[in-house]
């Protein structure tokens, strides 16, 4: 079963509920909307809009807030860089103490660059190639997890050739269905993720055999914006009963990845409980005796950033309000009818009465709608407005298509704030390409 369309949401929250739900979010009656203590308007002015905000803050508060509810569990927060891979955000999470989750060469260097110890990277992904095993090799990063008996053949080869060893969890594929966009399932038999079920205690057995190889445990990552345990619950039973099995046929498991999936409240609904994902890891894994890790990434992230965007124009008889940002910035509405909150910066507009809108972007295709019949206050020409809930899968998902440049980044911490990243210029934007000498 998959998610339906959310383009709507039942019931929807007004800017109010919106701003009420999320405290590092406040209405100031000068300066409008403040994130931590941070004039959003200021930044949007500064920078230009579209533009994106994170809140170092927001960041640091969760992992803290994670890190706190898995106390005891012998468990390690694994940051999936994926979902927001900006380097200051890395440096953040770093500093945090949390290591990372990474699917490529660019996200191991980039989680290197900002600090975090090879010792701290897992490196997952369904597809990794022989120069990425070696650059993590190469990095002694804590553990691969393999997603095939043909990669851990490939890791076996590569590691024995470079004298190495690697430490391997097999990614498991419990076929345990997320109940999420049926886009970012990933834990059903039918996704392209993991090492069947039934497959996976007799290649463990293979593994020890292997060259090169060390298998560590088991590892599996069931879905993504999953806001129930249920599943979770599933899945971990699931793993248990094999880790179980594998240690009666007398081989070594002492790790367990958990993965991440754990989901935001994008409207005023609750997110998933940290206490309660900590107890579902306890009830399945409790008594065994292993390390755990997790790998949130939108968790962690997603509530730490918005996209400011400004009205370009009204067209439609009020209807379509058209956003100088669009699906080439955030994608998630157009790729998986994803909700965002939608507020006025300034806190003025922010009282107008509300009515219907389609809140659309400027880009060619009828898929660049942040909001279809959205009840927002009357926004005009001009006016400035955050989407909320972007810092996760919002700037790494972001093309150039209509060549539009990608969007600059500021960082907000406290009362300060910095640009992380400079809008791309034009020249940049062309600057790898080549007319040939043929059409000269
Ligand atoms: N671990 C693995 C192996 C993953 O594949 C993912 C996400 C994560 C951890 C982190 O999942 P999270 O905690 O962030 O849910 N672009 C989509 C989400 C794709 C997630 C892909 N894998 C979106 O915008 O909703």
């Amino acid at each position: 079963m998959s998610e339906p369309a959310r383009q709507t949401l039942d019931p929807e929250p007004s800017v109010a509920d919106l701003i009420a739900a999320r405290p590092y979010l406040a209405f100031d009656a000068l300066d409008g909307l403040m994130l931590e203590a941070v004039p959003l308007a200021a930044i949007g002015e500064a920078l230009g809009t579209p533009c994106w905000v994170y809140s170092a803050g927001v960041m640091r508060a969760r992992l803290a807030e994670l890190t706190q509810a898995l106390a005891g569990l012998h468990a390690h927060v694994h940051y999936a860089v994926k979902a927001n891979d900006h380097l200051a955000v890395l440096r953040v999470f770093a500093a945090g103490g949390a290591g990372a989750d990474v699917v490529s060469e660019g996200e191991l260097r980039r989680a290197r660059l900002a600090g975090i110890a090879g010792d701290r990277i897992v490196f997952s992904g369904v597809g990794k190639s022989p120069d990425e095993i070696r650059r993590g090799l190469a990095e002694d990063i804590a553990q691969f997890n393999v997603e095939s008996a043909v990669e851990l053949d490939t890791i076996s080869t590569i590691a024995a050739e470079m004298g190495r060893v690697a430490r391997v969890a097999l990614r498991i594929n419990p076929d345990v269905d997320a109940g999420t966009h049926a886009k970012i399932t990933t834990g059903r038999a039918d996704n392209k993720f993991g090492i069947p079920y039934a497959d996976a205690a007799s290649l463990y057995a293979r593994a020890a055999t292997l060259p090169g190889i060390e298998p560590v445990g088991l590892a599996l990552h069931i879905g993504s914006q999953i806001l129930t345990l249920a599943p979770y619950r599933a899945a971990y039973a699931r793993a248990a009963e094999l880790i179980r099995a594998l240690r009666a046929q007398g081989l070594a498991v002492r790790r367990m990845d958990c993965g991440g999936g754990l989901g935001i409240g994008y409207g005023c609904e609750p997110g998933a409980s940290t206490a309660a994902f900590a107890g579902a890891l306890r009830a399945a894994f409790g008594g065994l005796e292993l390390e755990l890790m997790v790998e949130p990434g939108r968790w962690l992230v997603g509530p730490a950033g918005v996209l400011l965007s400004r009205v370009v124009l009204v067209k439609g008889h009020g209807r379509f309000v058209v956003l100088d940002a669009a699906m080439n910035d955030l994608v998630r509405p157009a790729m998986y009818d994803a909700w965002h909150g939608i507020v006025p910066l300034s806190s003025l507009l922010a009282l107008g009465a509300p009515a219907p809108v389609d809140i659309v972007g400027p880009v060619c295709e009828t898929g660049d709608t942040f909001a279809r019949g959205r009840m927002l206050p009357p926004l005009p020409a001009g006016a400035a407005v955050a989407l909320l809930d972007a810092g996760a899968y919002g700037a790494v998902m972001s093309s150039t298509y209509n060549a539009r440049p990608e969007a600059p980044i500021a960082m907000v911490d406290g009362d300060r704030w910095a640009v992380i990243r400079a809008r791309q210029t034009h020249e940049q934007l062309w600057a790898g390409e080549q007319i040939p000498t043929f059409l000269e």
